[in-house]
């Protein structure tokens, strides 16, 4: 995280003696459990969170199976569109779905994974000790309780939990999740950054924007159950435990420090424009290793006289790129069938663009009501279970115009190409 945040009641001195001034005197209240929570060992962005109880006192600990995190490579090579909003609609189950159980993978790899999930539920508490997640509301409004308070969210927040933060979701409605999760941290774009952390003035979004708990949230309950992610020998490298806690692990009364959850609104990201088409990198918003993370938002466009405002195409030698498209109307993917909650994929190995029509009905045009958002990973994605149970396979074939000339069918007699 970028700055210092202070919430609650913090002793004077840290490492000092710390008591509940309710009870006894100032001198004889019982102790408050300070606990640092620090990233790369003690040499990077931390917390002092002062609990009630003790943070490990633990009295059960059991497995937990994750949810099916296996994955298909992509291949034979092609470029891919999954219509997320096939894996649900509201109203189409009885059962009930939370946001951390609930979510499904779409594809991941070594790096990053990411999962959808509409929910409606009010999630366990969790706590994801793989990596940092950012999990981008696609709509929907609630409520994250963690260990630092309460952050809502609303649409189009991305909600950002560091590494082993215990929380747990509470929708006030049915809630779109996108969940970006890392294998390592996710902040925003170093370059963005001075060299003491602050947030630059050439960067599209400022501390201001970036909205953490304002009080502290102190949570009573014995036995409490948490779920951990966590890494392990699993076929993906991911394991699960229900661990079960003495006392209540949310009941922080003050915490301090540059590591805690918050929300960040696409809104509020200032987009960076240009005369000429500007690359991918002026809409990143964040980064975790091996990834980045950008949106393009709505916008005014290019403003030489000459200019295409569509991408011209590009490949992505190092990287494959997922583009999720959650509002207006995507200019370049115009004519492929791609919509509202639909993602692309865009493998390396690949040269991607607007499909064709695209790059002349773009000409003149001055702005572009669009809204999706990117990863861009460096190392190959493989498709989740929900990914391949969501895919057009008629995608990949939309820039020809036609499919294969010597098989049109998918295996199973099924035509795979209709011309949209
Ligand atoms: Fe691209």
């Amino acid at each position: 995280m970028a700055y210092y945040r202070s919430v609650g009641v913090v002793p004077r001195t840290r490492h000092t003696a710390f008591r509940d001034p309710s009870t006894g005197s100032g001198r004889s209240g019982p102790l408050r459990y300070e606990e640092l929570m620090g990233e790369e060992g003690f040499s990077s962005d931390s917390t002092l969170l002062y609990h009630v109880g003790v943070p490990s006192a633990v009295v059960d600990s059991q497995v937990w199976d994750l949810p099916d995190l296996s994955t298909t490579p992509n291949h034979p090579l092609k470029p891919r569109h999954l219509k997320l909003h096939d894996l649900a609609a509201p109203g189409s189950t009885d059962v009930r779905v939370d946001a951390v159980t609930g979510r499904r993978l779409v594809m991941g790899n070594g790096d990053v994974r990411i999962s959808y999930v509409l929910a409606d539920e009010v999630s366990p508490y969790y706590r994801n000790a793989v990596g940092d997640e950012c999990v981008y509301v696609e709509s929907g409004r609630g409520t994250v309780e963690t260990v630092f308070g309460v952050v809502s969210y609303r649409t189009g927040d991305y909600v950002v939990i560091p590494r082993a933060t215990t929380h747990r979701w509470l929708p006030g409605e049915p809630s779109r999740l996108y969940a970006i999760e890392a294998n390592s941290h996710i902040a925003p774009p170093k370059r963005y950054l001075s060299k003491y952390g602050q947030l630059l003035e050439h960067a599209p979004y400022c501390e201001r924007d970036l909205h953490g708990p304002a009080e502290p949230l102190v949570e009573t309950g014995t036995d409490v159950e948490v779920l951990v992610k966590h890494r392990g020998n699993g076929p993906s490298g991911l394991v699960g435990t229900r661990m079960t806690y003495a006392t209540h692990p949310l009941d922080v009364v003050g915490w301090d420090g540059c590591l805690y959850a918050y929300t960040f609104n696409v809104e509020d990201f200032m987009p960076i424009t240009g005369k000429i088409h500007q690359p991918p990198p002026v809409h990143q918003v964040f980064e975790g290793q091996n990834f980045v993370v950008c949106n393009f938002c709505p916008r005014k466009v290019d403003y030489h006289e000459g200019s295409i405002p569509v991408p011209y195409y590009h490949s992505n030698v190092d990287s494959d790129e997922v583009m999720f498209y959650v509002g207006g109307d995507y200019e370049a993917r115009k004519g492929s069938g791609i919509g509202i909650g639909s993602i692309s994929l865009h493998p390396g190995g690949f040269a991607h663009g607007p499909q064709p029509s695209a790059i002349e009905a773009s000409i003149g045009v001055e702005y572009f009501d669009e809204l999706a958002v990117m990863v861009d990973t460096f190392r190959p994605l493989e498709l989740g279970e929900a990914g391949l149970a969501v895919e057009d396979p008629a995608y990949a074939w939309t820039w020809a115009g036609r499919g294969p000339s010597t098989d049109t069918s998918d295996g199973d007699g099924t035509a795979v190409f209709s011309n949209s």
